[in-house]
């Protein structure tokens, strides 16, 4: 990836120094954006210059003036942004949330809303803090009964679920499950940037409505090179994600037999739910301290009372280093009195 990244810089310099519809749209671009679509089972991708820009573009891009969008309660916070950067636009939209993962609960929303009216479900595939996976195929069902569109964010599903990383839709056997799929490049990409994927008509159209792709300057070269080696490397390579998701259960497996609270994780997102902002980050300190490296997460990136430590893996992790972290872990927890 750094090869590709220094030879796509060597080649095309450190920048465009242009949005993608003046200066900044460079072959690598497009040739990405093909791969990518067809990697994800859509017609056609576009890159923004990052993740957080990409929400903010295509959700405020597809919510038209009396639409209706529906999301998830623990939903990232740049979905949230896209529907704040719609309603800055000055477009009166309705806004519901959901319980977090819960068709119940999306179903009394949607039930409530006229069918003919305009819907888009929004909700992550994988979910940032808490690393469960949504209810996909329950989602789209609702969606088909309600008239409602699916925008699903994959940013930390692709290159992590599904037999070969192609993410949540693959994960749950049908590629067809979201109408829209969005993932960024700095997680299993390694980089910097995301993309949209849909139909064609529908990623032309948030092309020409996207303000955050419109007014800012391209992805640049050597990002670029970088996800198109990484790209290559999760087509060419699926025991890697195979690798991650043994990774996963062991070590969802492993917190749980110490007596940790790992919530409803099932990827290789596995949090340490703790409850107490105090604990949290002395657990942290205590753990950093002895050579582990997590997150520490309290409100409101999580609810209050739901403080928790965020750890995560990649495949090059090897089972030594997982039992030695399982083996500090399980020790400092029970020094502060988190596991008995
Ligand atoms: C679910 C989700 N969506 C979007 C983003 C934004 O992506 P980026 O940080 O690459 O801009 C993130 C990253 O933090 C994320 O976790």
């Amino acid at each position: 990836m750094k090869e590709r990244a220094i030879a796509a810089l060597e080649h095309y310099g450190t920048s465009c120094s242009g949005s993608r519809f003046m200066n900044g749209t460079l072959a690598l671009h497009e040739e990405l954006e093909v791969r990518l679509a067809a990697f994800v089972g859509k017609e056609a991708a576009l890159c923004f210059t990052t993740g957080y820009q990409t929400n903010l573009g295509a959700i405020s891009a597809l919510i038209g003036k009396g639409d209706h969008v529906i999301s998830d309660r623990f939903n990232h916070a740049s979905i949230m942004d896209g529907i704040f950067m719609t309603i800055g636009l000055n477009r009166s939209v309705n806004v519901h949330r959901y319980k977090h993962n819960n068709l119940e609960d999306l179903e009394r929303v949607l039930s409530r809303i006229p069918l003919d009216a305009a819907k888009l479900i929004v909700t992550d595939g994988v979910f940032s803090m808490e690393g469960d996976i949504v209810n996909l195929p329950g989602v789209r069902k609702l969606a088909d009964t309600y008239n409602a569109a699916v925008y699903l964010d994959e940013a930390h599903a692709i290159g992590v679920i599904g037999a070969t990383g192609r993410g949540t839709m693959e994960h749950h056997g049908d590629m067809t499950l979201a109408d829209v799929v969005m993932c960024t490049f700095s997680k299993s990409f390694g980089s910097i940037g995301g993309f949209i994927a849909g139909d064609n008509i529908v990623v032309d159209y948030i092309k020409h409505f996207a303000r955050p792709l419109i007014f800012s300057a391209s992805m640049p070269p050597a990002n670029l090179g970088a996800v198109m080696a990484a790209l290559d490397i999760l087509e060419a390579e699926p025991e890697r994600v195979a690798r991650l998701h043994e990774i996963a259960e062991k070590m969802i497996k492993g917190f749980a037999d110490l007596g940790f609270n790992v919530g409803t994780a099932e990827t290789p997102i596995v949090p340490l739910i703790i409850g107490d902002n105090e604990k949290t980050f002395l657990f942290w300190k205590a753990l950093f301290e002895r050579g582990v490296y997590v997150n520490p997460v309290v409100s409101p990136a999580v609810p209050p009372n739901r403080s928790l430590i965020r750890t995560s893996y990649m495949a090059i992790h090897e089972d030594d280093e997982l039992d030695t972290i399982l083996e500090i872990s399980g020790e400092e927890g029970r020094k502060l009195g988190i596991i008995a």
